[in-house]
């Protein structure tokens, strides 16, 4: 039997309830992943069909439409204040290798305003030059990426940890150089390609009342099928790529935006809905990410929904263990990207995040390539680890369990690369 969505929605804020609904236990068995039937990307909500290039834009219209009302909300198309960039620093980096750059990017609407600290190291070279960029989302703040004491600390305000106490936590100064692992930036710059960064609690923290606190606080309040955190996540990053278009040494029409898990998620709705990143980056993004929903496989939309209720737009929950009614799929967020490039992640003890889930969005996303005379994955045969595959749609799938390695990052390199 089927459960109304109000009827879940009103038990799913009583835990041992929720706990019993189908969907909250993840499966884990790919016998048991149900049937189902994906959306075509390629024919239109009227049931005619897209039939050359030419005609992607509407439907890719249409589809982008689907995403702001059903998942992840819509984003407000102007900021009714002003934004300003402020460069709180310009130093020499590594050695004389690079240069570090800290700007402040604050909007102000009416009384109010926010701001957040993007993080941007170039490699030196002479002021003509234009880099290929990363621009990247992290948890913990810019300070957590390298050990350099020239990084400063998140100023704004930061989630607590679970004892409640924001002192202990990585955004102060205990924090310094604690994800260096995931952030290869040396290999980077000395791959002649530039690296920016934010901490997306900066934008806005991750917390059911994280709104308050963050960039959306300065808008209309949320309505059913407006943005949640994702929405205000991937909203603070075209906002730095506004930043990044005025710099003349970053090579605008090479920018790649990448994430990590529920930042992965972030990032790909950010490359979605904005047409400047040349290259969207989906690392380990799972559920609500580059994971299809229907497979229900690891994370589901209903446990996502419970455990993250700020995330998406509140019309999402409609979809708890009701996934086959989503007039979309995640391969179709996927093929929003078209024909710019994409790079799709997996770790293969990642069970959660649904690796096999998220290979085959990127096959189903294809169609959308092939359409525009590209490859797009190329084959519908989910690759061993360790052996990347695709044209513009790219996939690999690593050893290990869900983080960013130097593997994953060899890749995303070697991916922004090859843009032309
Ligand atoms: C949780 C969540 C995932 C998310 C991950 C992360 O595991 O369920 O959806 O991707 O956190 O961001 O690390």
């Amino acid at each position: 039997m089927r459960h109304s969505a109000a009827f879940i929605a009103l038990f799913a804020a009583v835990p041992w309830f929720a706990k019993a609904q189908p969907g909250f236990t993840p499966n884990y068995d790919e016998a048991a992943v149900p049937q189902y039937q994906l959306p075509d990307p390629l024919v239109y909500e009227n049931g005619s069909a897209v039939a050359k290039a030419g005609d992607w834009p509407g439907r890719r219209s249409e589809i982008l439409s689907l995403f702001e009302k059903h998942v992840y909300g819509r984003t407000p198309s102007h900021i009714p204040g002003t934004v300003t960039y402020e460069k709180r620093k310009s130093i020499s980096f590594m050695d004389g290798k690079a240069v570090l750059e800290e700007i402040r990017i604050r909007i102000s609407v009416k009384e109010k305003s926010r701001f957040f600290d993007l993080l941007l190291i170039k490699p030196k070279a002479a002021e003509q030059t234009k880099f290929r960029t990363f621009l990247t989302l992290n948890f913990l703040g810019n300070h957590t990426l390298h050990p350099s004491p020239e990084i400063s600390l998140p100023e704004s305000w930061q989630p607590p940890n679970k004892e409640g106490i924001v002192e202990q936590n990585r955004a102060t100064e205990k924090g310094r150089g604690h994800r260096v692992a995931r952030w290869p930036i040396e290999t980077i710059i000395g791959s002649g390609i530039a690296f920016a960064s934010i901490c997306y609690n900066d934008i806005e923290p991750d917390a059911p009342d994280g709104i308050d606190k963050g960039v959306r606080a300065l808008f209309d309040p949320p309505g059913e099928g407006d943005w949640g955190s994702l929405g205000a996540w991937a909203w603070g990053v075209s906002r730095a790529m506004d930043y990044l278009a005025t710099d003349p040494q970053i090579d605008q029409k090479r920018v790649a935006v990448m994430g990590h898990s529920r930042l992965g998620k972030a990032s790909l709705w950010a490359g979605a809905q904005d047409q400047r990143f040349a290259l969207v980056i989906s690392n380990n993004s799972g559920c609500g990410g580059a994971a299809l929903s229907r497979r229900a496989f690891g994370e589901t939309v209903l446990r996502i929904n419970h455990n993250f209720p700020h995330w998406f737009c509140k019309n999402f929950r409609s979809y708890n263990n009701n996934e086959a009614k989503l007039p979309v799929d995640q391969h179709q967020l996927i093929a929003l990207i078209a024909p710019r490039r994409v790079h799709i992640a997996s770790a293969k003890e990642d069970l959660w995040a649904d690796p096999r889930g998220e290979f085959l969005a990127a096959v189903h996303a294809s169609p959308v390539w092939k359409l525009h005379g590209l490859t797009g994955i190329g084959q519908s045969e989910m690759p061993p680890i360790h052996q990347p595959v695709g044209g513009h749609v790219r996939y690999h799938i690593r050893a290990g369990v869900h983080d960013v390695t130097d593997y994953d990052w060899d890749q995303y390199i070697a991916s922004l690369l090859a843009v032309p």
